[in-house]
């Protein structure tokens, strides 16, 4: 009986680890039918938009805890227009984004951010709007090893952020740096433990060389060197979905940050003549449309989130960002030899927008 069950409930396993990669047609049909009838029928999309000028933002002028990086301002960024736009979306409003609201509905709570840089950039932002509501507030700031805890205590909540580059596991073998496009059996412990969770993963897919952190990729009990890195980054979201599927909705929101777009190349925003990178760049784009078109990997991204049973909550802000040429570090983030920064973004700036999406999305 034992060794029964005990070979049952591997098959089990096996079945769950492996039917990410089946049906896979089936699922890809469905999101598109899904996707259109969003598009057409929905009265207020909150990522259909325009950038307008608004005096009351930022949230904030300054955050004592905010990381070199991102503070473009005291990095000698001579211009501040940028951090005065609000997002408006065509049909509707967004809601203000309200500090002490969230710090006392999320009392006792835990949350956390887990990506890549991009998302240690939101949860700055997030930790900033909540601390700038109430600047005389008791906090720690706490890192160990890849974990940053911000603590709000006297409401006992925690904003953290978990560095995880690619959201599958990478473990460490004979043969080297093996990247398992089929587990996150090494994090999903951490994840679940939290209230609210909000993902990020693209950026470090593309990276090669002395970059890139791992040796070869596993999948399915077989090893390749490498493959097309959008189809792994599919098969990595594949798995992550079915982990996210088995979440139970009342006791842990699941949201991923939609893909955060670069603006290395001002052909994409219809600028062809200028220098090719963001540096100079103090406006946004006006219209609603971006000339380049969609990011493929947020096509990517928007497909598997599709194909869930219980769709995590995507906040779709890709196109939103891709019209903030001006808002990244340029040469006022890490500066000197880390040089131009047209990929992480200023704070104040574009991710408390990012902020107020989540915001509306959890009062919802
Ligand atoms: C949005 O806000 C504006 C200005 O406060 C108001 O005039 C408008 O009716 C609001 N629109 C919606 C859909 O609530
Ligand atoms: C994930 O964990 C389960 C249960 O501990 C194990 O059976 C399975 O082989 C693991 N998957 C991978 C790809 O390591
Ligand atoms: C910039 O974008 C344009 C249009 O997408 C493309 O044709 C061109 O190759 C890109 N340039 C670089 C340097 O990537």
């Amino acid at each position: 009986m034992g060794t029964l069950s005990s070979s049952s409930l591997f098959g089990a396993i096996l079945w769950l680890v492996v039917s990410p990669f089946m049906g896979q047609l089936v699922e890809e049909g469905n999101a598109y039918q899904v996707e259109h009838r969003s598009v057409t029928e929905s009265t207020c999309d909150l990522y259909e938009g325009t950038w307008v000028r608004d005096d009351s933002y930022p949230y904030y002028t300054s955050c004592p805890f905010l990381e070199k990086q991102f503070a473009c301002q005291s990095n000698g960024r001579p211009d501040q227009e940028y951090m005065k736009y609000r997002w408006q979306p065509l049909n509707c409003n967004l809601t203000r984004f309200d500090g002490r609201d969230f710090l006392t509905r999320f009392t006792g709570k835990k949350i956390m951010f887990v990506g890549d840089s991009l998302s240690l950039n939101q949860w700055q932002s997030l930790t900033c709007m909540l601390y700038s509501t109430e600047p005389s507030t008791k906090y720690t700031l706490v890192r160990t090893g890849g974990i940053s805890t911000f603590t709000f205590k006297d409401y006992n909540l925690e904003v953290r952020m978990a560095r995880n580059a690619f959201i599958v596991d990478i473990v460490m073998t004979d043969a080297g740096r093996a990247l398992l496009l089929d587990s996150v059996n090494g994090s999903r412990q951490l994840w679940e433990e939290n209230d609210v969770l909000i993902f990020d993963s693209w950026h470090w897919w593309l990276h090669i060389g002395r970059k890139q952190p791992w040796d070869f990729i596993r999948l399915g009990g077989k090893t390749i060197k490498d493959m097309n890195r959008l189809a792994a980054y599919e098969i990595a979201l594949k798995t992550w979905a079915k982990w996210a599927d088995s979440i139970d909705p009342a006791k842990t929101k699941v949201f991923f940050q939609g893909v955060s777009p670069d603006h290395d190349n001002s052909t994409e925003w219809g600028q062809p003549g200028a220098p090719t990178h963001c540096s100079g760049q103090t406006e946004p784009l006006l219209g609603s449309g971006y000339p380049g078109g969609p990011h493929p990997a947020e096509v990517v991204l928007e497909k598997i989130i599709g194909s869930m049973s219980k769709p995590a909550n995507l906040l779709k802000v890709t196109k939103l960002s891709q019209l903030r040429k001006d808002g990244h570090p340029s040469v006022y983030g890490f500066g000197g030899h880390r040089g131009m920064d047209c990929t992480h973004w200023c704070l104040a700036g574009v991710p408390d927008t990012w902020n107020e999406l989540l915001y509306a999305a959890l009062i919802q």
